[in-house]
């Protein structure tokens, strides 16, 4: 007599616990469960297991998220069906779109990568349903990146998918530039890898001079990225053009990337006018 009802519980809890499992018949928001993430550098969320799942994702104020869907079948697009991303911390907010994406990319300046940026420190992820093929996501703590920081500039996200990087074309004085990067809440350049290098000449070019944040006007000789105080090279790594620095006239303490259109670094008088690149990280 007491089994019966144990059996008609177990079918029922057998029912609704196979209904869940293949997802589709649920009703949107039944069973949800929620959690919360706070992204303090980056985190990845494993899709599979997060079906009918709404995450808080949050990360510093004054700062923004990267969302990249990691697909196995390499088809970021249909993983849309999959989850949804709100800009904001209401489920009922803007669902970010891939193509949101050409916002991004006027500059055409961009990092190739499919990745979603939501406009504020706070966003919703709604994962619907199973992915059908392994569906990963990655997020990540990223600065906001403007088109530019005044009509003569222009930005991109051009080293990575978290970073961003001014140019200005209005040329003015070392010192006059650091103020200009400090003043938009950047740092003039610091060079540390022959990949970032590489990127800005892909993006800029190699024929015309840009200012970096590299000074020897402390101590003759020794080179400094005041940018992070860093002694060059930094971290190991340095791309002096041939016979440079040369201390020129004895008057050469500032750095700037290109020398006669030729890639890599010369030493000139702190005075001259050049183009310059500001950076903002994380
Ligand atoms: C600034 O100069 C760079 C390199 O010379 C060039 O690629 C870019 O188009 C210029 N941008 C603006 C807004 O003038
Ligand atoms: C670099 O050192 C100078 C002098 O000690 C200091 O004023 C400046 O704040 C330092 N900058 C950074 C980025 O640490």
């Amino acid at each position: 007599m007491t089994i019966f009802p144990s059996i008609c519980l177990f079918v029922l809890l057998f029912l609704l616990f196979s209904s869940s499992s293949y997802g589709n018949v649920l009703p949107q928001d039944s069973n949800l469960c929620q959690e919360s993430l706070f992204v303090k550098d980056v985190a990845v969320i494993d899709a599979a297991q997060q079906a009918n799942c709404i995450w808080r994702v949050q990360t510093d104020e004054n700062y923004i998220l990267v969302f990249t869907l990691q697909s196995g079948d390499g088809n970021s697009e249909q993983a849309q069906d999959f989850v949804d991303i709100h800009d904001g911390l209401d489920e009922y907010s803007p669902i970010l779109l891939l193509e949101n994406q050409k916002v991004h990319k006027v500059s055409g300046k961009h990092f190739p990568s499919q990745a979603l940026y939501s406009t504020h420190s706070m966003a919703i992820v709604r994962f619907k349903k199973t992915p059908t093929s392994p569906l990963r996501l990655k997020i990540q703590k990223a600065v906001d990146c403007p088109l530019n920081l005044d009509s003569n500039s222009e930005c991109g996200r051009v080293v990575d998918e978290v970073s961003c990087y001014c140019i200005t074309n209005t040329t003015r004085d070392h010192a006059s530039q650091m103020t200009y990067c400090n003043d938009n809440q950047m740092k003039l350049l610091a060079v540390e890898t022959r990949s970032k290098e590489t990127a800005i000449y892909a993006a800029w070019g190699t024929t015309t001079v840009f200012w970096t944040s590299g000074s020897d006007s402390a101590n003759e000789g020794i080179w400094v990225w005041e940018s992070t105080n860093a002694t060059l090279p930094c971290p190991g790594y340095a791309n002096w053009a041939n016979l440079q620095p040369d201390n020129a006239g004895n008057n050469e303490d500032c750095l700037a990337l290109n020398w006669r259109s030729v890639e890599g670094w010369n030493d000139y008088p702190c005075s001259n006018l050049y183009q310059a690149i500001c950076e903002a990280h994380p």
